[in-house]
Formats: structure tokens, sequence, C-alpha cells
């Protein structure tokens, strides 16, 4: 990066990746944190947005919880890459994200898809490169899937954006997927339930005033269940166990949570894998 600094004007649910950034950059500044980032941390400080103001000096809870996402999804996709290195990864609602530098094989080629506003913003501080590019349009719009070539394998990643859409346009773009991309596997976390609905009553608020945009909906074991039936060529609906963290929240309470069905419903991230199948034409072809 070149030392100068780039505005950031977003609002509503595209400032929220400013949120995800300062709490990622705060994990990965820290050397007992577990996600190792240097890149989130050249980018946010390339980035002119008052950060501490708006979000508040640093919520370690919210640090560590952004890390483990991040290395969950990390984990996802280097599985992906270790059976496809050449394929494609789609990540819908990136960002800034800066995964692309933490999980590179060297082969892998990677599509970011973002609102207009959030995809300049990224061109601006993370240019797009041979193997990675950023597409200015909405993941429910299907021009993006024009853009993938499945020839190698897809692996569809959504972090911290499907909880931003409506629960039946969620249940469209799945089946939209299921449809086109047999044999891929879309990867995406929701809050629980009652998170979604804190936000929606306005419940969490900085000193500062900022308010996170609602969450529209949370995620339930009959949610996920439900899933099954979206799309025929569904194959399986997995839900995705976190790694470790670290301290008392990440690296105790979160696996925790997981295991006992009496607070399973409270964990505050639900990570979700739903495979594809192959079509009998697809199998045919792949013979
Ligand atoms: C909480 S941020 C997460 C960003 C990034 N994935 C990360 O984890 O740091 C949510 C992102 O979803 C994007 N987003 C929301 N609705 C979208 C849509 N319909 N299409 C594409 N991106 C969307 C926002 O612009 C924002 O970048």
């Amino acid at each position: 990066m070149d030392g100068r600094k780039r505005n950031a004007e977003l609002d509503g649910v595209a400032e929220t990746t400013l949120w995800t950034l300062h709490h990622r950059a705060l994990a990965a500044r820290n050397p007992g944190s577990a996600l190792t980032d240097p890149k989130a941390i050249e980018v946010i400080d390339a980035v002119d947005y008052p950060f501490e103001r708006r979000f508040g000096t640093g919520n370690w809870g919210f640090a560590q919880g952004m890390a483990v996402r991040a290395r969950c999804y990390d984990r996802e996709v280097r599985r992906f890459l270790k059976d496809h290195p050449d394929g494609t990864v789609v990540s819908l609602g990136e960002g800034l994200e800066t995964q692309f530098w933490r999980v590179d094989n060297g082969r892998v080629r990677w599509l970011g898809v973002d609102l207009p506003e959030v995809a300049e913003l990224r061109r601006r501080l993370l240019p797009d490169a041979p193997r990675h590019r950023t597409l200015p349009c909405s993941a429910t719009d299907s021009r993006w899937m024009d853009e993938v070539d499945a020839s190698r394998g897809v692996l569809i990643i959504a972090q911290g954006m499907l909880m931003y859409l409506p629960l039946d346009v969620v249940h469209r773009l799945i089946e939209a997927c299921a449809a086109r991309f047999p044999g891929a596997e879309f990867v995406f976390d929701t809050p629980p339930a009652w998170m979604a609905a804190r936000t929606a009553r306005g419940r969490w608020k900085y000193p500062a005033g900022y308010r996170p945009p609602p969450m529209l909906w949370g995620m339930t074991p009959a949610h996920r269940r439900g899933l099954h039936a979206v799309h025929p060529n569904i194959a399986a609906v997995r839900a995705v166990r976190e790694p470790r963290g670290r301290g008392f929240l990440c690296g105790w309470l979160l696996p925790l949570a997981g295991l006992l069905p009496a607070i399973r419903a409270r964990k505050p991230l639900w990570v979700t894998r739903v495979s594809f199948g192959l079509t009998e034409h697809h199998q045919g072809v792949n013979r």
C-alpha cells in the first residue's frame, strides 16, 4: 500500500464491513490472539474513518469472536483447496476481508462480491489481480454466477452477510446456487435468533451513537433442518464446529455451548455448510 488514506463513507449494512475489519484488526494486532492477519492491519491503517469514535477503542470479546469466525472460514477454504487446489472461491459480501492473503495456495481463483459502494472501496484498497477480483454486484443478483468458472470446483462462502437479507431471499439464493453449481458447497454463518431480535429492537447501541443495522433473522435448529427442503439438489446440511479461540469466552464457553443442548440455542455463532449433489447430467459428464 502507498501510505495514502482512502476515505470510507459507508452507512447502513455497508458500514458493517468497517465494524468487522475494526475487530479483526484488533485481534490481529494482539500477539495473544488466535488470528494472524497482517494484511488486515495494513488495510485498516489505509482507511480514513473514525473507527474508535464509532465503534469504541476495542471490545476484546468481539475481537476474539471475529478471530474465531475468520479462522473457521479459513479452515473451510483450506479443506476445499486440498481437494480442489485450482478451484474457485466466491466470497459473497466480502467487504474488506483479507482472507485471500491468509489462505492463498498460489493457485486458487477468488471472486469477491459486494454492494457497489463497498466493492469500489475494496478495489481502491485491494486492487484486482489475476487470481483475485471484486465484482460490484448484489449477492441476490445472478450476474455474479456468470463470472464463476466452475470447471475446477466451487466453494461459496458468505461470512457475516446472510443475516442482513430476509430469510426467503436467503432461501432463493441457496436454491439458485444449488441449481447452478452442482457439486459445490456453500458455507455461511448466522447469529442465533435471540441476537437478531436484539438488533431488530435497536438494543445494541454504542456510546458514540453507532447502532448496527437490524439482523433480519437468526438460526435455530429447525431452520437448519428446513434447509434440506430448499432445493432437491441439496445433498447435506451440516453444522460446522468453530475452532477454539483464546480466553474464557472463545476458548471455553463457545466450544462448551456447542456441546450442551440446554445452551446450544444461545450460541452466538452458527456456521453451516450446505453441500450440493451432482445431478445425473453432471455425474454423466464427470464419469
Ligand atoms: C458484516 S460485513 C462482513 C464483511 C466480510 N465478509 C467480513 O467478514 O469482514 C457484511 C457485508 O455484507 C455486504 N452485503 C450486505 N448485503 C449485501 C448484498 N445484498 N450483496 C452483497 N453484499 C452485501 C455488506 O456490504 C458488507 O460488506
